[in-house]
């Protein structure tokens, strides 16, 4: 039997990137998943791939900074799946700049998504992720994806900082309000490094306009600040979320799971 057989699972921000790779990865160990993504096109292809692949997946158009569309989430979880038993956290976005040059406007953008949506899922999706976890000896699952960025400082980077240190610690205190009122739900952050998606490569263009220099020279930078060799790949980090969903994980809550090729070891 598959680790994730007979879960469902909503991922948002699942059109693409680290959030698609995770959505696939979960339903290759049998999860039934809703893609949640703004990006109509690339979401509803993420859920074709995992139909073509044997599994279950319907797409979902949600903006998590939107009460609405949370609940239409855990609507469509329970009309056409059943329920619900994981949640990822994934939708993030990031519009660097200088803390003199951080607008109200990008600062609340930023928080919006970030965290508020963040906020919004967790306390949207407790009902149902209570029933659900009553089935499974680890209880349900919920992933809020934080970066090495709500660890350490990122220069240039003040509201996405700040943005992912607030998910690192929202995810603690709900954890241990979680296990004072028994709920079978556990709760973790990830904290990638810099990986290859689209959110990666405007960190290559920061470094690219900061440096001056070619986009070759700019990746060589940042790989230079992990110690594995290389930048994060999807799969890396969807591995580790698969992990953390899973009754492998039964005794982890209220984690930080680093996966950041080294990059804070340092
Ligand atoms: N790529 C990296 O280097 C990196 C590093 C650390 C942490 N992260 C975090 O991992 C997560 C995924 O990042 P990624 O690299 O795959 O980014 P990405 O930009 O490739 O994908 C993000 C997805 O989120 C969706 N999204 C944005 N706003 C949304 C909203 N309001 N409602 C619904 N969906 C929305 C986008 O449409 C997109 O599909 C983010 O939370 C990001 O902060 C990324």
């Amino acid at each position: 039997m598959k680790r994730l057989e007979g879960r469902t699972a909503l991922v948002t921000g699942a059109a693409r990137g680290i959030g698609a790779a995770t959505a696939r990865r979960l339903a290759s160990e049998g999860a039934r998943i809703v893609v949640g993504d703004l990006l109509d096109e690339l979401g509803a292809k993420t859920a074709a791939e995992i139909k073509d692949a044997g599994a279950q997946a319907e797409y979902l158009c949600m903006d998590v900074t939107r009460e609405a569309d949370w609940s239409a989430a855990c609507q469509m979880a329970q009309s056409r799946f059943g329920g619900l038993d994981i949640l990822v956290n994934n939708a993030g976005v990031v519009f660097p700049a200088s803390i003199d040059e951080t607008s109200l406007d990008d600062w609340r953008r930023t928080h919006a998504v970030n965290v508020e949506g963040v906020f919004l899922g967790i306390r949207t999706c407790t009902p149902l992720l209570k029933e659900g976890g009553r089935r499974w000896p680890g209880g349900a699952a919920i992933v809020n994806l934080s970066s090495v960025a709500g660890l350490v400082g990122s220069p240039r980077m003040p509201a996405y900082s700040a943005s992912k240190g607030a998910v690192r610690l929202l995810s603690k205190s709900v954890a241990l309000e979680f296990g004072q009122k028994k709920y079978p739900i556990r709760i973790n952050s990830v904290h990638p490094g810099v990986v290859d998606t689209d959110m990666g490569q405007i960190v290559v263009d920061l470094v690219k306009k900061r440096s001056v220099t070619d986009e070759a020279a700019a990746r060589a930078l940042l790989v230079a600040l992990h110690p594995i060799g290389r930048l994060g790949k999807p799969e890396d980090i969807a591995n580790a979320i698969v992990f953390l969903c899973s009754d492998d994980a039964a005794f982890i809550t209220g984690s930080e799971l680093v996966v950041d090729g080294g990059y804070t070891a340092q």
